[in-house]
């Protein structure tokens, strides 16, 4: 089957500006990277900070062109056009991405008029409050007005107006506390089987991954440590990559002890 979103030998070096040109230097962020997600099922991309999972998410979704490799999409190669109405993202820090003087109906009319969705957008926005557990209320309030986990829930909103296929997230549980954090996952679980989305979820935290993707791919530098169903690598980890990730796991608070 062709693969819904693939990466095949992508790499990206950043010119790193140092203070005197001999400090200047080459960071390779990412290097010879595959990756595929497969139809109907959700893909976790883990790894500790600076691993490169941002980088390969913007070259996935056509934000940023690779040095070398390709990414193709439904078999052919990758465009921002072609995934406009296919896929709703979700970017790292999107709660405080969010434009301060739009009020919240705006900022989620916006991809509907954008892509001239046949609906009546003032119920879908209201719609949507309603399923990331936003009081429709505070529709017209502007982002100063709530609060980081509410940011979070807004940007989600606004990535699942549209009725995407696909929601890519990148690390959407970072600024939240842990209660808040079990709550906007088992939100993200229910709308995903609810209305048939495929995840590509972001995350550094496997637990978190587990419990909403069915396959993983662990970076580690830049470079894929090891990839598979997400039970066999939680099961029989096989890179130190994924042994040092599935101990932080080990070491974390589970959600339940936590409310
Ligand atoms: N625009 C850029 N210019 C220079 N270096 C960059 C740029 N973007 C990323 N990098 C570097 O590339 C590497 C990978 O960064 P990236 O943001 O992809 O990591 P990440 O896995 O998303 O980390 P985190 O979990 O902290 O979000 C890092 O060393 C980072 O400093
Ligand atoms: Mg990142």
């Amino acid at each position: 089957m062709t693969p819904v979103l693939e990466a095949a030998g992508v790499r990206r070096v950043y010119r790193v500006p140092g203070t005197r040109p001999w400090r200047r230097r080459d960071l390779t962020a990412l290097d010879d990277v595959d990756l595929a997600l497969q139809p109907g099922r959700s893909l976790a991309l883990v790894g500790e900070s600076g691993a490169g999972k941002s980088t390969l998410l913007r070259i996935l979704l056509a934000l940023e062109v690779p040095d070398a490799g390709s990414v193709r999409f439904r078999g052919a190669p990758v465009s921002p056009e072609r995934l406009r109405r296919e896929v709703g993202v979700v970017v790292q820090d999107a709660g405080s991405s969010l434009d301060p003087r739009l009020q919240v109906r705006a900022s989620l009319r916006e991809p509907l008029e954008c892509l001239d969705v046949d609906a009546d957008h003032d119920a879908r926005v209201l719609e949507l409050m309603a399923a990331v557990g936003l009081d429709p209320e505070t529709v017209d309030r502007r982002p100063g007005a709530f609060s980081g986990g509410q940011r979070q829930r807004i940007a989600l909103a606004r990535a699942l107006i549209a009725n995407p296929a696909l929601l890519v997230v990148d690390e959407p549980f970072s600024a939240v506390d842990p209660a808040t954090r079990a709550r906007l996952v088992d939100l993200l679980r229910v709308l995903a089987e609810r209305s048939g989305i495929q995840l590509l979820l972001v995350t550094h935290d496997l637990g978190v991954a587990d419990r909403l993707c069915d396959d993983v791919v662990v970076l580690a530098h830049g470079r894929v440590a090891e990839a598979g169903p997400i039970a066999e690598v939680f099961a029989r980890p096989r890179s130190a990559a994924a042994q040092d990730l599935l101990g932080a796991v080990g070491r974390l608070p589970t959600p339940e002890a936590t409310r």
